[in-house]
């Protein structure tokens, strides 16, 4: 969330009222005010107890919940509602997103957001910082609604917050949950360079009670990024996700919240604060990737834990994701192998050609890796190391928060490398086929150990996986490889795993 916004934050209109003030200032001293009266005659009248104070009476009538979801206090600024009583499984409905971007940046980062966001179908606005100018009118069906962030310039001056770029991006919470929230179970708060796979989301947020306090995010790939700013974080351009009490509770301390942390110069710290000052701390999803890295990211895409895939963070960072292809086609692809099978995305499924020696390591629409020896999974399950840091990188590792491999050149280590060409449902519609070629020649020698079976002559990789979505995570799928020694094509087929199978 932090290299956002190219743009400065507006300056100060004296007299400007926004919505909130009008609609909730207004509206809050009115309740306050009655809901004070009917308190008050209601101790003196109720209570004969003169141990009971009518302050007692007060302040326990706040804190009592009377059902799983936070009670409404009489003075909360957002009115409550949440069908308790909805026991239906969670869907894309019950999700609502809150995309953070500045006008300057929607002109190039538009396609990474339409490339995943489905019009009426995901709920949720993008916020700008100033009203689009001509040529984004009218504004694109394929983009999420846009709004135009709160002027929130009196209360930074007022507390001279030392990034007050930063306040407007946390206030986005509040102005999310008042723009939307009606059956909403989950809050997605993100960037406009995030690629999100809600299918995943969906999948993955529906394990946990939506009624209960939960804030999920990504942490940092780089070490240094989440000492400098928090292991107890989450990174807001990988998305960070509320549970609806949560974000309701932290939509109504939000002024409070931004008066706490003037001083804080991190949106996702201020955040961060301000939830665990609820009493809520941070549950770390591995498939949220804030991709703090520079350069070449496929060795980390190729290994990708058995996690699914949340979302993906930088697109404009990092070096394009397929070598053939800029930026949004790269996007554009991803994205069509997401459309058949978001549950197997970058799930790495790892099998060997015994004949050959060779090890196949797939990471499911988007790589293939040939390795001319076989390599157990325990090893191939860490990324080459293709990709540098974000910044300020020491002389001496750890750098990363998972092992790497050496991305040296070396006749065994370095595989054959092949990426998603094509990808469809074959003709009984009961499985999902997809083409990889051969992304550049490896020019090295074959590998000695591996008894040399130089994999060179291969072309194309045709990979088969079921048609149906998996979304158990306790265990890979396994595959088997079919491919006759002197062919420039392999075929490798998923399939579950027998019982007690070995990948070895
Ligand atoms: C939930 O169900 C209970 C009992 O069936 C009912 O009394 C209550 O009004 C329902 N609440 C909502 C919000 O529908
Ligand atoms: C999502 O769940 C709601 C109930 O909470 C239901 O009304 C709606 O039909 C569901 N939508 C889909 C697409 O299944
Ligand atoms: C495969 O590698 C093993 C161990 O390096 C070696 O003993 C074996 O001969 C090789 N098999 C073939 C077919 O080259």
């Amino acid at each position: 969330m932090l290299s956002l916004f190219a743009s400065k934050f507006n300056t100060v209109k004296e007299n400007f009222v926004s919505l909130f003030d009008k609609y909730f200032v207004s509206g809050l001293c009115k309740v306050v005010l009655f809901s004070g009266i009917v308190l008050y005659l209601a101790s003196i009248f109720l209570f004969k107890d003169p141990n009971c104070s009518p302050s007692e009476f007060l302040e326990s009538s706040n804190s009592i919940p009377t059902n799983p979801n936070p009670n409404p206090s009489p003075n909360s600024p957002i009115s409550h509602f949440i069908s308790s009583n909805d026991t239906n499984p969670t869907n894309l409905s019950h999700l609502v997103f809150g995309l953070l971007g500045s006008e300057k940046a929607w002109h190039y980062r538009k396609s990474y957001i339409e490339s995943w966001w489905r019009p009426k179908i995901t709920r949720g606005y993008l916020f700008l910082d100033e009203k689009p100018k001509w040529n984004l009118l009218p504004w694109s069906k394929n983009s999420p609604p846009y709004r135009i962030s709160d002027d929130i310039t009196k209360l930074v001056q007022e507390t001279q917050h030392v990034a007050p770029i930063m306040a407007r991006m946390v206030h986005g919470i509040m102005e999310l949950f008042r723009e939307e929230h009606e059956g909403v179970r989950w809050v997605v708060m993100g960037d406009d360079d995030s690629i999100f796979f809600v299918d995943n989301m969906v999948d993955v947020l529906a394990q946990y009670d939506h009624t209960q306090y939960y804030y999920f995010g990504g942490q940092s790939e780089y070490i240094l990024s989440n000492f400098w700013y928090s292991f107890s974080q989450g990174f807001g351009g990988a998305g960070f996700i509320l549970s609806y009490p949560l974000a309701k509770a932290l939509a109504e301390d939000m002024d409070s919240c931004l008066r706490r942390y003037p001083f804080l110069r991190s949106a996702d710290q201020i955040t961060m604060a301000c939830i665990v000052d609820l009493g809520v701390s941070f549950s770390p999803l591995k498939g949220l990737h804030q991709i703090d890295l520079h350069g070449d990211i496929s060795g980390l895409l190729s290994s990708h834990p058995k996690i699914p895939l949340m979302s993906l963070h930088h697109f404009d960072a990092v070096e394009p994701i397929f070598p053939s292809m800029n930026r949004i086609q790269s996007t554009k692809q991803l994205m069509k192998a997401a459309k058949f099978d978001q549950s197997r995305m970058l799930q790495q499924t790892i099998c060997y050609h015994k004949l050959s020696n060779w090890s196949f390591s797939i990471s499911w629409g988007y790589s293939v890796h040939i390795y001319e020896k076989i390599m157990p999974r325990s090893y191939l399950q860490y990324p080459i190391e293709t990709f540098e840091a974000w910044n300020n990188k020491p002389q001496n590792p750890p750098y990363y928060m998972f092992n790497t491999r050496s991305s040296a050149k070396d006749s065994c280590e370095t595989p054959h490398v092949f990426f998603l060409r094509s990808i469809g449902e074959t003709w009984n519609k009961n499985e999902i086929w997809a083409t990889y070629s051969r992304s550049a020649v490896r020019r090295l020698p074959g590998c000695s150990i591996g008894g040399n079976h130089p994999a060179n002559y291969v072309k194309r990789i045709q990979v088969y996986s079921p048609r149906t979505k998996r979304t158990r995570m306790d265990r890979c799928e396994c595959c088997d490889v079919i491919h006759t020694t002197g062919s420039n094509k392999a075929k490798v087929k998923f399939r579950e795993c027998f019982n007690k199978e070995k990948i070895a």
